[in-house]
């Protein structure tokens, strides 16, 4: 069980920051999104090319995680990216509590054909942010491992359920929202 030890409040973005502060942030999370997302992308597509559906499935099913580790060890002290979704397979990618709320804000927003932000920063607490960027089924080939009956490629997607029994991934659509990359940020102003 993960230990909660973030406040429950919530407080509404801006309401304690400068719009300069504000932007330093989303910058700082513009980084370290680009460089998690650059690297499980390419990674995804030389599989694919390599072998198709089921190359990337074995590829994504033992290393995902450990690229994930990698590449945050590479950030500056205090940053963080994960992947999260209401709809999680890796069960690792379970929101938490404040999490999940954000997520379900923006996936009415997205039932509604609202606009959505490309990113939203919520102060989880003092010199504690979090930074949300929603991932979306923005390819057709999400689907080979994210769609329905139809869409979906059966021999990888045995792979993937042998791993992940319980997985949730499944039934989306070309657009939908899928989930976010959240960036922790903590600052250390003590210095
Ligand atoms: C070859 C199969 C495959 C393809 C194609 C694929 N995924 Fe995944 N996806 C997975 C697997 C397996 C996991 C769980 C392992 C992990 O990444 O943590 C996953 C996890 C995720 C997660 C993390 C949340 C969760 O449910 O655990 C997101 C977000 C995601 N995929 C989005 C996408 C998007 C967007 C695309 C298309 C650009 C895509 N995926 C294409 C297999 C695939």
């Amino acid at each position: 069980m993960k230990k909660i030890v973030l406040p429950m409040i919530f407080i509404a973005s801006g309401s304690l920051l400068s719009a300069n502060d504000i932007n330093v942030i989303k910058e700082e999370a513009k980084s370290a999104i680009m460089k998690m997302g650059k690297t499980l992308k390419t990674n995804m597509k030389q599989n694919m090319k390599a072998g198709g559906a089921i190359q990337a499935t074995g590829f994504c099913l033992e290393k995902a995680t450990q690229i994930e580790k990698k590449v945050n060890s590479s950030y500056p002290t205090g940053v963080s990216v994960k992947r999260v979704s209401l709809k999680y397979r890796n069960p690792a990618n379970k929101p938490s509590e404040d999490e999940a709320k954000v997520l379900k804000n923006i996936q009415s927003e997205y039932e509604a054909k609202k606009e959505i932000p490309k990113m939203i920063v919520k102060e989880v607490s003092k010199n504690s942010y979090k930074v949300y960027k929603p991932i979306f089924i923005n390819k057709d080939i999400c689907l080979a491992c994210h769609g329905d009956d139809k869409t979906r490629d059966k021999e990888a997607y045995k792979l993937i359920k042998q791993k992940y029994p319980n997985d949730k991934a499944v039934g989306y659509k070309k657009g939908d929202f899928r989930g976010a990359f959240v960036v922790e940020i903590v600052k250390n102003n003590s210095k």
